[in-house]
């Protein structure tokens, strides 16, 4: 905390934020390869949340790095800030009463780690999106892997740039063995305890 800056305390908690929304309040983050499948999981999550009537908001590379992260490139400092302030924003929609979904590359452990940090271990679901790196250039939706390997595209995770992957995530989704409905269900499986207020 800075000094000089002292917050000011409000009446109005997380706590009673949730109970109005009738629902617990946290992070879901999705971590894999560019073209991994994060987005369209993390789309048809949101929902299956929607329709139980579960309030959300998803934050993705889109959003993101065409408004508040436009300034960052794909450094490894600028993808620690990314991280950072994607972890921020979502802290403070935690702290408005929803859900959130995050769908970003984030490849380093340590910008992970910093996540749980700041929302707080217990408010961070870490999902892995294990898609291999030969399949996910082999569907290359975006044209991205092709412009890396002509060189067109410096540090390209997983080809010129890490792809750290989780060591013991909350949930691991092989996109190459089960279908996106089979892993939306593992999903919602995973979260339908964490999704109930805690003195209901
Ligand atoms: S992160 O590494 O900082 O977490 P982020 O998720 O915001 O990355 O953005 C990744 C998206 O940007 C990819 O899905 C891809 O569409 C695009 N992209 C453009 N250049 C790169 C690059 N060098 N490495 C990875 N993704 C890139």
């Amino acid at each position: 905390m800075k000094e000089n800056i002292i917050p000011h305390t409000y009446q109005i908690t997380i706590q009673d934020r949730r109970k109005a929304n009738l629902q617990n309040s946290f992070l879901l983050w999705f971590t894999g390869l560019s073209g991994s499948g994060k987005s369209t999981i993390a789309n048809v999550v949101e929902q299956e949340l929607y329709k139980k009537g579960i309030k959300t908001y998803i934050l993705d590379g889109d959003n993101i790095r065409n408004g508040i992260n436009k300034d960052l490139s794909f450094s490894p400092e600028d993808r620690t800030e990314n991280i950072r302030r994607i972890a921020e924003t979502a802290n403070l929609m935690i702290d408005a009463g929803l859900v959130v979904l995050a769908a970003f590359v984030s490849p380093y452990k340590k910008d992970r780690e910093n996540i749980k940090s700041i929302v707080k271990d217990v408010n961070f679901v870490e999902i892995y999106v294990n898609t291999s790196i030969e399949e996910c250039e082999k569907r290359d939706v975006k044209g991205l892997y092709k412009k890396a390997r002509a060189g067109e595209i410096k540090n390209m995770t997983g080809i010129s740039a890490p792809y750290e992957a989780p060591e013991n995530p909350d949930v691991e989704i092989k996109t190459e063995n089960v279908s996106i409905e089979k892993a939306v269900e593992q999903i919602i499986e995973y979260i339908t305890p964490k999704l109930k207020l805690k003195n209901e």
